[in-house]
């Protein structure tokens, strides 16, 4: 398809479609200053996954684990959602069928939701399904007890955030490497994949599995898949129809 008749193509498919399936990842966030993981600037560029963000790094060193992590909530937390977390939960609040699942643990799509529906609105509809968890929230390692977030002191192992219920170390409520995902959200997004007519992909390189299966699967069951971003993805193969650039660009136009 040539790149002008692409952005007619990606909104009929999303128009003819009664449920749609939308899959974002770090790219839609890139455009409100959070770092995307892989590419020029990614987040690991600079850090290893490996030392920061696994079971095997948190017990070797908790307290460098929630230094990072206390870094990445102070700069992710300063963040504000862009054009395109706007547009989208806007979108989806206006119309039925539609079920956002995303990789980020940024919580923008959320803050989106509620800033969409405005005060006494119902954001829920617009909220995402999460995959790999939230920053905002931390679990207990030894108790099911999980929580919002609080300041991290990281000084040591002694002042790090402990669990009110039973004393045990608390932890960041993101998915690490080796773990499984979370069971709920995972069977939630499958299915939507399995029933759609449309799959819109945001702002992903479609690298990390289990995740990226979702939109496999919303393909194997006959969605057409639409792909906004700016680089080459894992998706481009299976794409019907790409839309490259950024998102904060591209989303407000193609859900007007
Ligand atoms: P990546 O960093 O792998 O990919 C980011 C994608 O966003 C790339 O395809 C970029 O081209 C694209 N991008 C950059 N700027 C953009 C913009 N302005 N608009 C739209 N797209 C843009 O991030 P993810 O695919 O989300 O997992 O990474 C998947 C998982 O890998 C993350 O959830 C995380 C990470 O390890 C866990 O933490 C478990």
């Amino acid at each position: 398809m040539n790149s002008s008749a692409a952005p007619a193509a990606a909104r009929e498919a999303l128009r003819r479609a009664v449920r749609v399936v939308v899959f974002t990842g770090a790219g839609i966030s890139a455009e409100s200053g959070v770092p995307t993981f892989r590419g020029a600037g990614g987040l690991w560029k600079t850090f290893k996954a490996e030392d920061l963000a696994s079971p095997t790094a948190f017990g070797r060193d908790p307290r460098l684990v929630w230094e990072w992590y206390a870094w990445r909530r102070e700069t992710v937390g300063g963040c504000r959602p862009n054009a395109a977390h706007l547009a989208l939960a806007r979108w989806i609040l206006g119309r039925a069928g539609v079920t956002l699942v995303s990789q980020n643990v940024d919580d923008l799509h959320e803050r989106a939701a509620r800033e969409a529906a405005g005060e006494g609105g119902d954001a829920r509809r617009a909220e995402p399904l999460k995959l790999h968890g939230s920053l905002f929230h931390d679990h207990c390692t030894r108790c099911p007890h999980r929580q919002a977030s609080s300041p991290v002191d990281a000084a040591s192992v002694a002042t790090l955030p402990h669990c009110p219920e039973c004393g045990g170390l608390m932890r960041p409520d993101v998915v690490w490497f080796g773990e499984m995902l979370p069971a709920r959200p995972v069977e939630a997004a499958f299915a939507a994949a399995a029933e759609a007519e449309a799959c819109l992909v945001i702002g992903t390189t479609g690298a990390v599995y289990p995740a990226a299966g979702v939109v496999h699967t919303a393909k194997a069951s006959g969605a057409r898949v639409v792909v906004v971003d700016p680089g080459e993805t894992e998706f481009d193969a299976l794409a019907d129809v790409r839309l490259v650039g950024p998102a904060g660009e591209i989303v407000p136009t193609l859900l007007k």
